[in-house]
């Protein structure tokens, strides 16, 4: 008994400790054997003999038993230590992206004109002279092409200084009626506060039958475009020239940031310019064999819609790639 017990007590893992409980308590084990001497005491001794051996099995089991919940315990203590996640630990940074301004701007511009129906077209960085400026009733030797600080290729190609010429691109692949925008990036010979080589126009052209369009529709769209954009503004049509609309205007709103009042930001005018627009010159029309149409242009910068809209005071900042100055516009 004492040896058993010794036995037990000395076990330290429990693959031995299953080893052993077959060895002692099982079908051929050593208790099993003992209890088989039964049939050969005497009767008068069974009684004594039976019930000493099992006391002695009870003893052996709860020996058993409290060593078996000890190596458990300490198996149980093993695993939770091994497998423990240490919730202070720092984890990855996942840094959450957001649009640039200058998209987000433009997104929202495209958003007002898809609702009306308008098609979002598209065309080429690099243009040819006749798209870019002829086609628009710019020709060569026009004064009206030094507006614009082209960037030329060796071949005369060129970066596209505006947005137009994928009026002219949409109109020679489609007949009218036409109502479409054209987003994208442009092209000038240009660095300050508020000028970058490389910005963003959405252009827009709107052409039906004669008589159908007509610049009563052109001040319609854009007031309340403008209105989408900027809030409760007074909205001001300024007669100006552009080669490829006549007659033209300029657009401007009721200064965003002291109500007209005059400050800074509007040059103590109360007005800001936003937009080009007018009603499309019949020599574009020509350029593209348009016939018996009428219709009205607009153009505008995306980059001084975002700079308005968020007040950001130098557009270069914009485009410097410094994630810090990004983020603020989440
Ligand atoms: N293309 C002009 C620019 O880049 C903007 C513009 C003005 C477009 C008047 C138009 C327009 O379609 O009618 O400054």
């Amino acid at each position: 008994m004492e040896e058993l017990k010794k036995k037990i007590e000395e076990i330290k893992s429990l693959e031995d400790l299953e080893k052993v409980r077959v060895e002692i308590f099982g079908k051929k084990g050593i208790l099993a054997a003992e209890f088989a001497k039964l049939k050969d005491i005497p009767p008068a001794e069974k009684k004594d003999f039976a019930k000493g051996l099992n006391d002695k099995k009870a003893a052996l089991t709860k020996i058993f038993e409290d060593i078996k919940n000890l190596l458990e315990q300490e198996a149980l203590n093993k695993r939770l230590k091994s497998e423990a996640i240490d919730v202070s630990l720092y984890g990855y940074e996942l840094k959450k992206g957001s649009l640039h301004p200058v998209m987000e701007t433009m997104d929202k511009i495209i958003d007002y004109f898809a609702t009306l129906n308008f098609s979002v077209e598209s065309g080429p960085l690099v243009e040819d002279d006749f798209t870019n400026f002829e086609a628009l009733n710019l020709p060569k030797n026009h004064p009206a092409r030094d507006m614009q600080d082209t960037f030329f290729f060796k071949d005369k190609n060129l970066l596209r200084t505006h947005t137009s010429p994928v009026q002219i691109r949409t109109m020679l692949k489609q007949k009218p009626p036409i109502r479409m925008i054209a987003p994208g990036a442009v092209f000038r010979r240009d660095y300050d506060l508020t000028h970058t080589p490389m910005f963003h126009q959405v252009e827009g052209l709107v052409v039906g039958k004669k008589g159908e369009v007509s610049f009563a529709n052109l001040k319609f769209i854009l007031e309340d475009f403008l209105r989408y954009m900027f809030g409760d503004v007074k909205v001001r049509f300024r007669p100006s020239f552009f080669p490829f609309t006549e007659p033209s205007t300029e657009v401007d709103i009721s200064c965003i940031f002291c109500e007209g009042k005059g400050c800074r930001v509007c040059s103590h005018t109360g007005w800001l310019e936003v937009l080009g627009s007018g009603v499309v010159d019949p020599n574009v029309f020509k350029a593209v064999g348009y016939e018996d149409v009428s219709g009205y242009a607009f153009g505008l910068g995306v980059e001084r819609f975002a700079m308005l809209l968020h007040k950001i005071p130098d557009l270069r900042s914009l485009f410097e790639g410094d994630i810090r100055l990004l983020e603020q516009f989440r």
